[in-house]
């Protein structure tokens, strides 16, 4: 077999994600593409703002000699200052450019803290139901996950987490707001789990991390904003991303910031340097983080999303849904009617209707709806959801 024998496995255990994008592809060659209400990919619907145009305009026109070449491997100095001047500004801790490392998305940021801490065998905490790539993300690196359950509206669950901490614990990977659920952790949560890390980390004279991915942070509704996890706990990582919020998932750009009072904090930013180099980013894309330089207070409309998530969240509680209200990210993580997710996702389609099985979250009993489409595809889709729903709880 000319790939090695994992890969091989994880192509064919294949994502529910992919499964209901190739899915959507073959329904929407035969009944057309208008008549299929995709919600299965977290692909933003949204163009990127204006000011993003005219930033590319304008750094387009610039002659500089030597502008294309290498760079520090941790990014352009001056996209290191401008991220560090916005999370001075957003935090309660002054940044400097030596606390940033400019990454390929976020999902490039993970990847560079994770093979920076893990030792192989390393257990990472991770609250389910939760983004399911970390899996392959830990793989690589040799990390083992530790899945923990959440409370049922999906906050943070003390108990099962101080459950999971043993001597093998490395870190705990939180994701807020929450892809799949939409959750936004409070800021009473995050100060009991940094409490809660700092006891574990003093009783054992080394640092339990919290790895914080953070892509949704911008799209949040009904006027919260989520709180500081840097407030929360010193022995932080925040990895994020432009890819939501400035609607840029291609253009592979975002970052990966330390607390300024990490422990360590000279082999900690010079072990993510060098795996930013030598997983082959090398740096992240040039051209992109001179541009989002330029444009961290910006991000789309996100009254057009919680206007989505509200015609959503209307629409499927009329119908007889039911589902913990997102603060958060684009996702909807309803309760299926019936507890065989993937039976349920699968009436869905005889309806044209993609959603993903929450069991491809590790939340069985639950499906995942993207709602960063059109809001036609909502208004659409809202017969044939209640056409599906009264077959069920009829039966
Ligand atoms: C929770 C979460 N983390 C990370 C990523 C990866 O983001 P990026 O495209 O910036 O690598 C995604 C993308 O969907 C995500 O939902």
């Amino acid at each position: 077999m000319p790939v090695a024998k994992k890969i091989q496995a994880s192509i064919e255990k294949s994502s529910w994600i992919r499964k209901m994008f190739e899915e959507g592809m073959v329904r929407k060659a035969k009944y057309g593409a208008e008549n299929v209400f995709d919600f299965s990919i977290g692909n933003p619907n949204l163009e990127p703002p204006a000011k993003f145009k005219e930033v590319l305009r304008d750094l387009a026109a610039d002659t500089t000699a030597g502008i294309h070449g290498y760079m520090p491997n941790a990014g352009h100095l001056e996209a290191r200052k401008a991220v560090a001047e916005y999370l001075s500004k957003h935090n309660r801790q002054a940044f400097g450019p030596d606390d940033i490392v400019m990454t390929v998305g976020a999902g490039g940021g993970l990847n560079v803290v994770l093979k920076t801490i893990l030792n192989p065998g390393d257990e990472v905490i991770i609250p389910s139901p939760y983004f399911v790539e970390y899996n392959f993300y830990l793989d690589n690196h040799q990390g083992v996950p530790k899945l923990v359950s959440t409370r049922p509206d999906f906050s943070l669950d003390f108990d099962a987490i101080e459950r999971a901490i043993s001597e093998k614990t490395k870190a705990v990977l939180i994701d807020s707001p929450n892809n799949p659920t939409g959750k936004v952790y409070s800021k009473q949560d995050l100060d009991t789990l940094g409490n809660l890390l700092a006891a574990y980390s003093r009783k054992r004279g080394e640092p339990i991390y919290l790895v914080s991915d953070e892509p949704y942070r911008k799209i949040v509704y009904d006027g919260i904003a989520v709180p500081s996890v840097f407030d929360a706990y010193p022995e932080t990582f925040v990895i994020t991303s432009f890819s939501k919020d400035l609607s840029l998932p291609g253009e592979r750009i975002g970052y990966a910031a330390v607390h300024p009072a990490i422990s360590d904090k000279k082999s900690v930013m010079g072990g993510m340097i060098l795996c930013n180099r030598v997983l082959g980013y090398v740096n992240a894309p040039s051209f992109m983080q001179r541009a989002v330089s330029k444009l961290l207070e910006e991000s789309v409309d996100i009254s057009l999303y919680q206007k989505k998530r509200d015609m959503l969240c209307n629409g499927l509680a009329d119908c007889g849904y039911e589902f913990t209200k997102p603060g958060g990210a684009f996702y909807l993580f309803p309760k299926t009617p019936i507890p065989d997710d993937v039976a349920f996702v699968s009436a869905l389609q005889e309806e044209n209707i993609l959603a993903v099985p929450g069991s491809g979250f590790y939340g069985p009993g639950h499906m995942r709806i993207a709602y960063c489409v059109d809001d036609r595809t909502i208004e659409k889709a809202m017969p044939g959801f209640e056409r599906v729903i009264k077959k069920y709880k009829k039966g």
